[in-house]
């Protein structure tokens, strides 16, 4: 058996090679989902000993070829790492990226008052609004998402925090407070975009933003203006290419200081405003 999951070890990280620039990295990952293992025994020989060590073999192998039909790495493991901790990830949320922490960074460097009240809407995994309500335990935090299985695994997400609450529905229909401050990440791929043609695993609700990609932004900076208290603040993520559209939606619906932010890649990824 030892050689086994040597030879094993290397023939699946030669696979992983073709789909993966990190492709021991992405062994040892599954290697510990599977397994329940740390990373570190991805290098030994663990399988050699007993029968439930095989078992979880067979998993390794699994959810080895799961990857190589191109099952995002998040989806198989289950979480995906996002801001200070570990977010349980499903197929019906998108799994959170980086660039995203970019909104939470922002929000928790500029507002310093007590008991402020949140709004972060389609929220998925949960990701924003759980990581500011786990930062600022006295601010209030609502949740929204129109997909229920989504909210379901926010819940489990947000276990023990008691400053956070979810309400299902379609952006800012049937929420009637006022808040401090509205934050987004929206779909906002284009309907045509060849990239959503090519998704297999992360559900298009979550990406797809109508023809232009702007039809979510538009609805909810819409509703900002009238669930935001005055002078209120509204954060949005948008395309790399879509910052003058969302300007120029924030200007029609009389939103002012306006600012632009860029992800650590450079591109502009994030829009602040006042109401
Ligand atoms: C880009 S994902 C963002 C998920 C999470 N906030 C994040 O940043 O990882 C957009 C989210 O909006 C939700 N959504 C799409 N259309 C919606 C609508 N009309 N009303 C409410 N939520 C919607 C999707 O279900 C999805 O969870």
């Amino acid at each position: 058996m030892t050689s086994g999951i040597d030879e094993f070890r290397q023939e699946s990280i030669k696979k992983l090679a073709k789909i993966s620039s990190e492709p021991l990295r992405e062994y040892m990952e599954l290697f510990s989902a599977a397994t329940g293992l740390s990373k570190a025994y991805a290098l030994t020989n663990i399988f050699e000993v007993n029968s439930e060590k095989i078992k979880n073999f067979r998993l390794l192998e699994e959810y080895i070829a799961q990857r190589c039909l191109g099952m995002p790495l998040p989806y198989i493991t289950g979480t995906k790492g996002f801001w200070k901790k570990d977010f349980r990830v499903t197929t019906d949320t998108l799994i959170p990226r980086p660039e995203t922490e970019l909104l939470v960074e922002l929000i928790l460097s500029e507002h310093k008052r007590k008991n402020l009240k949140v709004l972060d809407l389609g929220t998925g995994s949960g990701a924003i609004g759980i990581s500011i309500a786990e930062e600022m335990p006295d601010w209030t935090i609502t949740a929204t998402d129109m997909s229920l299985l989504a909210l379901q695994t926010a819940k489990i997400n947000s276990r023990g925090l008691k400053n956070i609450n979810f309400v299902q529905c379609f952006w800012l229909n049937s929420i009637g407070a006022s808040f401090d401050i509205i934050v987004s990440n929206p779909p906002y791929i284009c309907r045509n975009d060849p990239h959503l043609e090519n998704l297999s695993f992360e559900p298009r609700i979550a990406l797809e933003g109508g023809e232009d990609g702007l039809s979510p932004a538009r609805e909810i900076i819409r509703r900002a203006k009238i669930n935001l208290v005055e002078k209120g603040h509204l954060y949005l993520e948008h395309g790399h290419n879509q910052r003058d559209d969302v300007v120029q939606i924030l200007r029609e619906h009389a939103f002012f200081k306006i600012n632009s932010y860029q992800d650590l890649a450079g591109h502009d990824r994030v829009i602040r405003a006042n109401s």
